[in-house]
């Protein structure tokens, strides 16, 4: 049997990674996959995190399993986190995931089990694994217009148009903030209009919110969410927990799903618990439980918020930086978007060749499509990535 397999395309994001680890050159910059770096190109075990997880050692006096939703009390946590009230608690049913990844998983399994004809619409781009799990599922799944690759802005026209002509009952996925992989944002304004179309259309938002708290802080980068999820009768919302609590391996996530009316939610959420028993039977709880540990003492979520705010303002720095860099060498403001861009990404729009230079000339690795990931970069390899890009554009 197992002869009858097939290699499978490699994901080209955990591709660079292996490729970066096996280059054997000291000076090489990895600006790749999505993990916060600090200026020494270490990802730190949140002080926070680090203290939940004393304490849970310390206190924690079973293992046995939890619910099949995860532990109720992280539900709430993260509801109020990422909600703050702005829908009331019983139209929201939730599990505990496997992390974001797992919550889209997930959220897709919902969609499939309530609808098998919705299709998905996606931005175009995307993270590449959203349309490789589709794929995977065997999901109708069409992109809308989101990225204009000449302002490095988002095509806002475009995508409004496509949206026009979403069916009723279609799943529209949005990016909650700190779009990947492209760094744009949509305004609050633009979010409104968004709400009125997907009203217009009768479609279903279903939000991914991996980065809250890195671009302009834990509210700001909610209130796309707050603002769709308190408009719309239904909505599925994807949260992670691996960038904002550095907790990347503990796998640690949560769908939500929204009702239109609070008497459905018992039902929806027994097909969540369901969908959990089916694909991995009870989530993962470590890091959930650090998570809640955290979000309930005012002292440990002080100091998250704290930590989290110094991450968040040096990747704004860092993109200060080299958006000024650039223009310095560039005599424009060709790279200006930059620091206009939020989160962890930004597509620097260069063509595949440049970014193959950048790899191979001067051992800076970024995705295929020129997402580059600013924490990757600390005050002295600013200087060194801008001169690369001019150096590899011109080559
Ligand atoms: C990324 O986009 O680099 C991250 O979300 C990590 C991943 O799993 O792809």
């Amino acid at each position: 049997m197992l002869e009858t397999l097939k290699e499978q395309p490699a994901d080209k994001i955990l591709a660079l990674m292996q490729m970066y680890k096996d280059d054997p050159r000291d000076l090489k910059v990895d600006l790749g996959v999505g993990v916060y770096k600090n200026a020494e190109g270490v990802t730190p075990v949140m002080r926070a995190v680090k203290e939940a997880e004393r304490r849970l050692v310390e206190t924690q006096e079973t293992k046995a399993y939890t619910g099949l939703a995860g532990d109720p009390e992280f539900a709430d946590a993260m509801i109020d986190l990422i909600l703050d009230g702005t829908v009331a608690r019983d139209r929201i049913a939730a599990i505990a995931t496997p992390g974001g990844t797992g919550a889209c998983r997930q959220g897709f399994e919902l969609v499939r089990l309530a609808n098998p004809d919705a299709k998905i619409w996606h931005s175009d781009p995307t993270w590449p694994n959203h349309l490789s799990i589709l794929k995977f599922m065997g999901m109708p799944a069409q992109s809308y217009r989101y990225f204009d690759e000449a302002t490095a802005l988002v095509d806002f026209d475009g995508m409004v148009e496509d949206l026009g002509t979403v069916a009723k009952g279609d799943i529209v996925l949005l990016h909650g903030c700190c779009h990947n992989p492209t760094g744009a944002n949509l305004t609050a304004e633009q979010v409104e209009k968004v709400i009125s179309v997907l009203k217009e259309r009768d479609a279903i938002p279903m939000i991914d919110l991996a980065y809250q708290g890195f671009g302009d802080g834990l509210d700001a980068d909610a209130a796309t969410t707050r603002a769709i999820a308190g408009a719309m009768d239904e909505c599925l919302i994807a949260a992670s927990c691996s960038k904002n609590f550095g907790v990347y391996r503990e796998r640690t996530g949560l769908l939500m799903a929204i009702s239109a009316e609070a008497g459905q939610t018992k039902t929806v959420q027994g097909n969540m618990n369901y969908l959990n028993r089916q694909n991995y039977s009870f989530p993962p709880d470590h890091g959930a439980r650090v998570v809640t540990t955290i979000l309930k003492d005012p002292d440990l979520r002080a100091d998250w918020e704290a930590e989290l705010e110094e991450v968040r303002l040096g990747m704004l720095e860092l993109r200060k930086q080299l958006a000024g860099e650039l223009a310095r060498l560039t005599n424009s403001d060709r790279y200006a978007f930059i620091a206009e861009h939020r989160g962890m990404f930004s597509r620097l729009g260069l063509p595949p060749e440049v970014v193959e230079r950048l790899r191979t000339d001067h051992g800076i690795y970024m995705v295929g499509d020129s997402r580059m990931n600013i924490a990757g970069l600390n005050e002295k390899t600013v200087p060194v990535l801008a001169k690369a890009i001019v150096e590899a554009e011109k080559a």
